[in-house]
Parts: C-alpha cells; structure tokens; sequence
C-alpha cells in the first residue's frame, strides 16, 4: 500500500470529529482537498473507509481498523519530534565522537571531564586509525574526530587544538642514549619498527624521512603505540611515536628519546568534523570544551 502521513493525517480528523466539514477547519484546508486525500486513502485500501448514515458519516469495519493504526502512527511521529527536541537541547543528546588510537592517551581523561560537566550527553567513542577516521568523514557517520592532519581529498573543518610532537625512541642501552645533536641522516643505519600504513604517525614520519632523503629499514609492523613501545625496549629497533604516549616509559627510564636533530616533528591534534554538518548542541558543547580544556587535561609534555 502505497499509503501517505499526509492522508492519514486527514483520515484520522475526519473519523475523529465524523465531519468532512470540522476536519478542514481544523486542518486549515478546503472541504473538496479534505474528501480528495480521504478517497484517494481509499483507492489505496480498496474499500470504503466511511459509510453515510443520512447527513453523518460513520467509519466501516476496515475504516476502524485504519483508525487505529493510524493514531498509533500520529503518537509515534509525536514522540520522535520530542525526542528529536529534547536531543537539540545542550543538557541532553548523544555524541559519536572518533579518534586516532594515538588520541585514545588523553581522549579518556578528556571524556571524563566532559562529562562531568555535561552528565545527560551519551558518548560514543571509537577508537581507530587515521585510514578509517577519514573514511568516517567522508561517509559522515561520525560527529566529531579528534586526530593529526585533517584529510585532504575530504570537505571538513578543522581546528587545532593541541601540540602533538613527535619524537624518536630507543632503548636505554642504545649508543644514542648517549649521544647529543646527532643528524638524521645517521637514522638509515637503524631498523624501525613501524606502525601500519594507515596511521598518521607513520606517514608523518614517512613524509619526513623523505623531505631528508633517508631510508630507514623497516622492521616488525604492528599496530598498537604499546606494542611498538615494548618491541623497542626488547631491542628490535628504533621508533618514531607521539609524545604523548610516553608518558609512564619515561617516568620509569625504560625508554629514551635521543636528540635527533630536526626532531621532535612538529604536529597537532586537530578537531575535525563535515562541513555543512548541522551540529548539535551538545556537539558544539563538546567542541568548545576540547578547543578550551584538552591542553590543560592531556597534561603537560616537559621532555620535549
Ligand atoms: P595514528 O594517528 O594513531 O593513526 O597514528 C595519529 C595521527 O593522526 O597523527
């Protein structure tokens, strides 16, 4: 049945005030646009929906049954707009906010605070790779992502809103330990044990080997900042993470950050989202917390 809100809409006054007349009066519409929308109803039902009884109407078996569903469906609609209301107003809603798995350091001391601040907002946080945050964006199913460079290929807006230096690790036994201002180029002599192709970290590490001409050797793939971490302190190679990883290795000296020079790489975490995308206010409450509060929650990063 190929059947309208719209007539249904007009079918439910009319049976509800048994009057063709008080229907388009309350409806704002003429008597004739009221009996079209009701027979063309009935064209879809293939029945009668009202029978006369001298001057009144009166609804037939099927006209009831279509009655009923159709003030089920009214009460229906009715709640989805409140809850669409409600869901704009900033004290309730829900957020689905992405990051990068590098993000997810400080993303939970940073959902914590919100919602302290904002205890009816509904979070949704995943946690992945660049690669999909930006096919996230692109597909926009997502309200706000937190990571390195925004897309390029992608329509988004974007706003920094944290430093996110990049620095290159070694085990504490490792000759650069000990060493000071040691060029780059000295890196191609070392195996990297390197993250996924998809992560930022690794193409912003990629793209600035290749601004200096170096190769580096790859080593083990893996795809977590802990597993990289611990792949370097059993001596598997050398790596290259964000700062804000590193913050109980370097309290604990289990790893070291040798003093390449034309490092730590100078990057920042991004708040990005579609553009044209309607926010929400809760979503603009969350972007004017991060904006605001990251810096100072994500702790500071005095090593660098
Ligand atoms: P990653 O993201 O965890 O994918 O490396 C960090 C970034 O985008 O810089």
């Amino acid at each position: 049945m190929n059947v309208s809100l719209r007539q249904l809409r007009v079918f439910e006054t009319v049976a509800r005030l048994s009057s063709y007349t008080r229907a388009a009066a309350e409806l704002h519409l003429t008597q004739p646009a009221v009996s079209m929308q009701v027979r063309q109803l009935e064209d879809e039902v293939g029945l009668p929906l009202f029978e006369k009884l001298g001057k009144r109407i009166r609804l037939t078996e099927v006209g009831r049954e279509i009655f009923h569903y159709s003030r089920s469906i009214g009460r229906s609609l009715q709640e989805m707009e409140e809850v669409v209301e409600s869901l704009k107003g900033v004290s309730r809603g829900r957020l689905n906010i992405a990051v990068a798995s590098t993000v997810n350091y400080f993303a939970p001391r940073l959902l914590a605070a919100f919602h302290q601040s904002y205890p009816g907002i509904g979070l949704q946080l995943d946690v992945t790779n660049r690669e999909r945050l930006v096919q996230q964006l692109q597909e926009n199913t997502v309200d706000m992502v937190l990571m390195g460079q925004p897309p390029s290929g992608v329509d988004v807006e974007s706003e920094a809103f944290m430093d996110n230096p990049l620095v290159v690790i070694a085990p504490p036994e490792h000759p650069f330990a000990r060493e000071r201002r040691i060029p780059i180029r000295r890196l191609a002599e070392e195996i990297f044990v390197m993250r996924e192709p998809g992560s930022g970290t690794r193409q912003a590490m990629e793209r600035c080997f290749a601004e200096h001409g170096v190769t580096i050797r790859h080593g083990m793939r893996m795809t977590r900042n802990e597993a990289i971490k611990q792949a370097v302190r059993a001596g598997l190679g050398l790596s290259v993470v964000s700062a804000h990883t590193l913050e109980l290795e370097l309290e604990t000296e289990r790893l070291v950050i040798p003093d390449v020079i034309g490092f730590p790489l100078a990057r920042q975490w991004h708040l990005v989202y579609r553009r044209g995308r309607r926010l929400s206010p809760a979503a603009q409450a969350f972007r004017q917390f991060v904006l605001g509060q990251a810096r100072g929650l994500a702790g500071p990063l005095p090593w660098v």
